[in-house]
């Protein structure tokens, strides 16, 4: 087997005293979705943190292509091209859509001694990185912030494919979406893969990461409650492991015994 892109192998991280991840083990391949199921709290958006290189493990190894690394910043994780996605999206809301996709990497054209950016190739570039994803925004003049949630992390992932991430780290881009809006993030999630990203895909919901994903990594309380290839488990056995299986069922003999008179 090729060498994955990513290897967390034993990862640990604490703040102050509070201990946020305890050996902790995944891999993400190319064309392979790792989703990682935790309830609030469990730790998902610190590891996926130290993928992204705005946080430093304190113990355990981390291998980008099978080489130890500890990012000192996110555009360390960056240039090894691992791009993430947060929840709360870096995105500059009163810019327009064209201004916000090639932020960071804007086109150029010379006007005398002067490097000014140029509008119309901008627009173009994001325009056709659009199109090949098959997202429709019709207006990029648009400020991002007038997008939907939906458009707007449709328009993270197709930056992340257009500048050539290898790893595309997407931080519960469902969760506050409606049940068509999250239909269509999560074919966004398929098409990165297909395009050969290895994707991690953070979520609460069980029902948006089986039918996309590859492996299953299950976080409680910081520590792995389990981890899973598809072949071993389904989507009602991961849903039970997710409740908390035993602690659901006791709670609803709990709620019966108030409820019946
Ligand atoms: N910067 C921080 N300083 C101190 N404690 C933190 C910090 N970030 C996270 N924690 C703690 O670490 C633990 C794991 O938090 P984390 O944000 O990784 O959980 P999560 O699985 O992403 O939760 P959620 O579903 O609510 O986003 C929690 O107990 C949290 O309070
Ligand atoms: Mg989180």
């Amino acid at each position: 087997m090729t060498t994955p892109l990513i290897e967390a192998v034993d990862l640990g991280k604490s703040y102050g005293g509070v201990v946020a991840l305890r050996d902790v083990s995944t891999v993400v391949r190319g064309g392979e979705v790792t989703c990682v199921l935790g309830d609030n709290g469990a730790g998902k958006s610190t590891l996926i943190k130290i993928l992204a290189g705005v946080h430093q493990h304190d113990t355990g190894e981390l291998r980008i292509e099978g080489e130890s690394v500890r990012f000192a910043s996110p555009r360390e994780a960056l240039d090894r091209g691992i791009a993430t996605v947060y929840q709360d999206l870096a995105v500059v809301p009163l810019m327009s859509v064209w201004r916000n996709f090639v932020l960071g990497s804007e086109p150029t054209r010379r006007y005398g001694p002067l490097r000014l950016l140029d509008r119309n190739r901008a627009r173009e570039i994001t325009r056709k990185a659009l199109d090949d994803m098959g997202i429709d925004i019709r207006d990029l003049e648009q400020p991002v912030g007038t997008l939907s949630g939906g458009q707007r992390q449709c328009v993270a992932i197709a930056r992340a494919v257009h500048y050539g991430a290898k790893v595309l780290i997407l931080d519960e881009p469902t969760a506050a979406l409606g049940v068509k809006q999250a239909g269509i993030v999560l074919r966004y999630v398929v098409q990165a893969r297909d395009r050969g990203l290895g994707v991690v895909l953070i979520t609460h919901n069980p029902h948006h990461a089986y039918p996309v994903g590859n492996r299953f990594l299950l976080l409680k309380r910081g520590a792995m409650l389990g981890a899973y290839d598809k072949s071993e488990i389904d989507v009602s056995e991961l849903t039970r492991q997710m409740s908390g299986g035993a602690e659901l069922e006791a709670l609803q003999h709990e709620l019966d015994r108030v409820v019946s008179p």
